[in-house]
């Protein structure tokens, strides 16, 4: 019978002091007191005695072949999330002790693994350092059940959460910085009080907040301390449900029928409870955890399972082969003892190498497009895919737009160099190919009858093409700035900032005639009116293509800009024979009037001088 523990924790033995390399006070920092004893301290304040199994891997496999367990997986401890620091720090932290937990295994014998942690803060970096350590092998991460006010059902966290499923990654989630703390002062009330309200507060959140229902059901989530007050306040949840719509929530489920979306550990510390937690989770949701070595933690790991009234099959279960199905090992054979099993040789080192699916993150991706209509409407699933494809052609449009800019930039600093202009003209090449697939990609979508749009349409108001943070991005990159379109981006904080950060950036078209002026081709009055010097920057444009000879890169680079600014136009007249041919002259979802607003941006152009200095050629 496989025993393995999946929640207990470690300290190194000696760690950078965080405060000096961060200039912030009140980082965790341990002072040895004993030569196996240590206080880890916060700032002047002990903040928890430990002893040497935190550090010590050959105190921990004896204190485990004192207890029967085969494997434990740490995990560092909740005091060192800091997703109140700044991302670099937290990340910078974060990598310190992923790293050392890792140090820890290597002398495990096997026996050890360990969760990873994360600056939870910020997605993106989370993201990352999640697929850095499932590289390097640790078995999942740890997080906390909450960030500052966020909780576990935050779009954000709901991202990370999807990584972690496409990561193959497990995820436990232990409560931390608990609430109400003024009146818990005494009594290690936050730890017997906030910490089981916390977990419930998260998986609550999860629930009713709709989380579940995003995720895909391949994510292995599992909350400490047997899931907090859930399990007993579950029936109070579930009649607030029933009864009142304002419980209701996002979720399309009863709370009761996502017992089978998640697992929780057994430290509970009362057979009763146990009992309880078993019946109501079921025997396949409940795994052996014991937050060994802490004093809160059980002082034989798996007593509470081994002692209790269980049936032996599901004691079997509670003690480790949930974690096998949780941490995706390989199950033991019935009757390999824990002395003669050897888990390093349970874990099959390819199981972290990059394959074509992580390395892409097909999983997540394909668990992405979420339908909205009821019963799901077959078309719609087109609808959501064809936008997504947009999107992810903006991404790449913004990429490599972002890179002309810097080589148009590079080439006014240094006129003599042809590298950056060769580079920018190379790179609107492609920008030019893949808006041509975007003006062709509309056809897809017009195999759509209008009818079948029509029927779930509705739902999807307000949200409108208005709302395209990176449509709009690239319009202010090329250097059509609108400051009154931020408007539609209000309420995403995110993408409002970023368009504003769009707007104060100096644009493609900024780069384009800086870089003229750098080489002496465009001058300028610096009193000159609008109209003057939009004539100098066209006459500018005019220069270059009458001495051909000397300026072939340069008008490269021009009729590459000139091809984008019309394929750009042809993508806005496509969509709008799609919009009539789909709604006819019908308002938008986003409240504009329709095509009859669309038809006004027809005459927008991001470098409308490279097609006055077509108008003066001919004179
Ligand atoms: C059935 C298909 C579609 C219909 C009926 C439709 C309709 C509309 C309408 C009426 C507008 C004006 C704003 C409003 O009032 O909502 C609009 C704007 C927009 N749509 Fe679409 N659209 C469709 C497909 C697409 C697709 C596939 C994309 C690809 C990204 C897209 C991107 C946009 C963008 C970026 C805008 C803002 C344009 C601007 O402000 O210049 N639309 N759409």
């Amino acid at each position: 019978m496989s025993v393995i523990d999946i929640h207990n924790h470690f300290f190194p033995h000696s760690w950078p002091d965080l405060a000096a390399r961060y200039g912030t006070p009140d980082w965790p920092w341990i002072k040895h007191t004993e030569p196996d004893k240590a206080d880890v301290m916060i700032g002047d304040r002990v903040f928890r005695h430990i002893y040497s199994a935190c550090w010590d891997p050959q105190k921990r496999l004896e204190e485990m072949d004192r207890d029967g367990v085969e494997m434990q997986v740490l995990s560092a401890t909740p005091v060192l999330f800091a997703y109140d620091r700044p991302v670099e720090h937290a990340l910078d932290c974060a990598q310190l002790f992923n790293d050392a937990a890792l140090e820890l295994c290597v002398q495990g014998q096997g026996r050890l693994k360990a969760l990873c942690q994360v600056p939870l803060q910020d997605v993106d970096a989370a993201c990352k350092e999640l697929s850095r350590c499932m590289r390097a092998g640790h078995l999942g991460v740890q997080i906390g059940n909450h960030v500052g006010e966020k909780n576990l059902d935050d779009p954000g966290i709901v991202t990370f959460l999807h990584h972690c499923a496409g990561e193959n990654a497990a995820v436990l989630v232990h409560p931390w910085d608990m609430f109400g703390q003024s009146r818990m002062l005494k009594y290690m009330m936050p730890w017997t009080v906030g910490m089981p309200a916390e977990t419930q507060l998260g998986i609550v959140a999860m629930i009713l907040g709709g989380a579940f229902d995003k995720l895909p059901r391949n994510l292995r989530i599992c909350f400490a301390h047997g899931g907090g007050s859930f399990a007993f306040l579950l029936g109070r949840l579930q009649n607030a449900w029933q009864h009142q719509p304002v419980a209701h929530g996002l979720c399309e489920l009863a709370p009761r029928d996502y017992l089978n979306r998640f697992y929780v550990d057994s430290a509970v510390f009362d057979p009763l409870a146990l009992k309880y937690l078993v019946e109501t989770m079921g025997a396949e949701r409940v795994m052996l955890g014991s937050d060994y070595p802490f004093p809160l933690g059980e002082h034989h790991v798996g007593e509470l399972i081994r002692s209790s009234n269980l049936p032996q099959p599901t004691k079997s279960r509670l003690l480790g082969e949930n974690a096998e199905e949780f941490l995706k090992l390989p199950r033991t054979s019935p009757g390999a003892s824990a002395q003669t099993t050897n888990p390093s040789k349970q874990i099959p080192p390819e199981s972290h190498q990059l394959t074509y699916s992580s390395y892409l993150r097909v999983p997540e991706l394909l668990q992405l497009q979420y339908p909205q209509s009821r019963p799901e409407h077959h078309d719609e699933l087109l609808f959501i895919i064809v936008h997504q494809t947009y999107e992810l052609w903006f991404k790449e449009l913004l990429h490599d737009l972002d890179a002309v800019v810097a080589n148009l930039r590079d080439a006014g600093q240094n006129p003599e160099s042809r590298d950056e202009v060769y580079e920018g003209a190379r790179l609107l090449r492609r920008c030019t190919e893949i808006t041509r697939v975007l003006v062709e990609q509309f056809t897809i979508l017009e195999t759509m009858l209008p009818t079948h749009f029509l029927a779930f349409r509705a739902k999807l108001e307000p949200a409108s093409g208005f709302q395209s943070e990176q449509f709009r991005e690239l319009e202010f990159l090329c250097g059509l700035k609108d400051e009154k379109m931020l408007r539609y981006h209000r309420p995403t904080p995110e993408a409002y900032a970023q368009l504003e950060r769009r707007l104060r950036e100096p644009s493609l078209h900024d780069a384009f005639f800086q870089a003229l002026r750098a080489m002496g081709k465009l001058q300028i009055d610096n009193n000159a009116s609008e109209r003057d010097r939009f004539d100098a920057r066209a006459r500018a444009v005019l220069s270059l293509y009458r001495d051909e000879h000397s300026n072939r890169d340069w008008i490269d680079v021009c009729e590459r800009l000139t091809e984008f600014d019309e394929l750009v136009v042809g993508w806005r007249l496509r969509h709008i024979q799609l919009v009539e041919r789909v709604i006819g002259t019908r308002m938008g979802t986003g409240g504009s009037a329709g095509s009859s607003y669309l038809k006004l941006t027809l005459d927008k152009k991001f470098f409308p001088e490279l097609w006055e200095a077509r108008t003066l050629l001919t004179e």
